[in-house]
């Protein structure tokens, strides 16, 4: 770690331009917020075509969304309503991504159970495309906050802005999109940086830009310590947990769905009436899928009547799950019992959010040996389902797990992170043989697995939901305003 500090004296971020319209426009922060924006994009290179994009999608989305131009929030014209304090939340809310469903989960916590009334919600969406499907699929009840929110009013200089999103996004961001904060750092009453990662450490570039935010906020303690040990200052970062909507995630409220008629099978024989594991997750390495499939399929066969439903969607590939599963198997050691596989099923439509529930309630267990979470939400909507999870006790979720309420999977060794952003860095082998004991535990101790399930449900509930983690930023935020 000592070199990632030294380092990092070296790569100080240079201050923002000094700009030569700031003393005039500071009183006036809201009208003029496009203009300073022009501006900053100006200074920071960026090509004009960034700011006729802007437009393109003013007009392309106008009267559908309410994200349809750079927000004139900061209205010199309107008298500021009381309290005049704003909490201004930026995040990809329109993306459809990890970090838009959890933007939208602290949205809706903070607005439904908000007791503290010393500041105003706003909102602004930032840090990756909006996607136009999702907005139109989105319930009318959150189409209708977010209409409201995003036209908040606030002084700068009374915001706390929250840039929820990858640090890259941060300002000055490092590719194409609307810059949090909004303005120079100073501007704002504070700025707060949320984010997370799923390896054991913080690259330099993402540490400096942590240290220029006034708190970064991180979902768990792992990633207290390692955002700390990577050289993030310790006095800036604040652990806050992620709700989740338990009163959605209630298995008293759904019936199960029909998995048959959305699956494809890909392994083995249709399974009606077995014991069902499923697994939800971006096609990607990391969630360890191929950790999974060796397991299952060397510790079951035909003659278990057990079926593992893979909900899954492409990440940076094709979405031919069958053959790559075929391949991996063919290509794996693992050899065909006499009586032939265990059943594999590929769910590879889109389920609404809506219908996610029944999915959940369909399952006898959740399953997810990944190397790395940042917070691992599937674990922890499976878990408000009331359903035994097992997963890999490394990284985010170590947040959550315990041997009452899940089946945490011991971690074999570290492994080195061979592609991609996080290249060299470590992340978590999950243990193959104890999963498959695991597995086996959940199916054979129905009395023991439900008594964790209906635990489970109980700690999301005590722990993370809605009011509970309003509060906890709302606490936040006043301490920060009470300085
Ligand atoms: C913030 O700016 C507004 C108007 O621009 C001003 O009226 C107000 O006093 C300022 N508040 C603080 C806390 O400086
Ligand atoms: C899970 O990890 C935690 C913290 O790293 C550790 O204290 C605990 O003993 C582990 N549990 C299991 C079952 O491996």
């Amino acid at each position: 770690m000592n070199s990632i500090e030294s380092s990092n004296q070296n790569h100080v971020l240079p201050n923002p331009p000094t700009n030569p319209i700031k003393s005039k426009f500071k009183i006036f922060a809201f009208q003029t917020l496009p203009l300073i924006i022009l501006f900053t994009a100006i200074f920071l290179g960026f090509t004009t075509t960034n700011y006729y994009k802007v437009h393109y999608l003013k007009y392309s989305l106008k009267s559908k969304t309410p994200f349809h131009s750079i927000r004139s929030l900061f209205s010199p014209q309107k008298p500021i309503p009381t309290p005049s304090h704003c909490l201004l939340w930026m995040s990809p809310f329109l993306s459809g991504g990890g970090y838009s469903s959890e933007g939208w989960s602290y949205i809706l916590s903070l607005h439904g159970h908000r007791k503290i009334h010393s500041f105003r919600l706003a909102i602004e969406h930032h840090g990756d495309l909006q996607s136009l499907d999702f907005w139109e699929g989105l319930p009318q009840n959150m189409k209708n906050l977010a209409i409201e929110l995003i036209q908040t009013k606030c002084n700068m200089n009374e915001t706390i802005v929250v840039c929820h999103s990858e640090p890259g996004a941060w300002y000055p961001p490092l590719f194409e999109t609307f810059p949090c904060p909004p303005s120079y750092y100073h501007h704002f009453k504070a700025v707060i940086g949320r984010t997370m990662f799923e390896t054991d450490r913080v690259n330099v570039e993402h540490v400096e830009r942590c240290n220029r935010m006034d708190y970064v906020w991180v979902p768990t303690e792992f990633h207290r310590s390692t955002f700390i040990e990577s050289g993030v200052v310790p006095s800036k970062v604040v652990k806050i947990v992620q709700p989740i909507d338990v009163e959605f995630f209630d298995p008293v409220k759904y019936k199960p769905l029909d998995l048959g008629s959305t699956a494809k099978l890909v392994l083995g024989s249709e399974v009606k009436k077995g014991f069902v594991f499923l697994s939800i997750f971006k096609w990607e390495y990391r969630k360890g899928w191929d950790v999974l499939l060796k397991s299952y399929l060397k510790e079951f066969s035909k003659d278990d009547s057990v079926a593992l439903y893979l909900l899954t969607n492409p990440y940076h590939t094709d979405g031919d799950f069958g053959n790559k599963i075929l391949d991996f198997v063919e290509n794996s050691e693992v050899e065909e019992p006499v009586s032939g596989w265990a059943s594999v099923y590929v769910i590879d439509t889109h389920i609404a959010q809506s219908e996610l529930p029944r999915v959940y309630r369909a399952a006898d267990a959740f399953v997810l040996p990944s190397r790395g979470e940042g917070w691992g939400r599937p674990l922890v909507e499976a878990m408000s389902m009331s359903l035994p999870v097992i997963a890999t006790n490394w990284s985010g979720p170590t947040e959550f797990l315990t041997e009452d309420n899940s089946y945490p999977l011991a971690v074999d060794r570290m492994s080195e992170v061979m592609e991609g952003p996080f290249e060299g860095h470590l992340w978590a082998e999950p243990s193959e043989s104890l999963l498959r004991v695991l597995m086996r535990q959940v199916m054979d101790n129905p009395a023991e697995a439900k008594a964790r399930g209906r635990k489970a449900r109980e700690d999301m509930i005590r722990q993370f939901s809605p009011e509970i983690v309003a509060d906890i930023v709302a606490d936040q935020i006043q301490d920060i305003l009470g300085r």
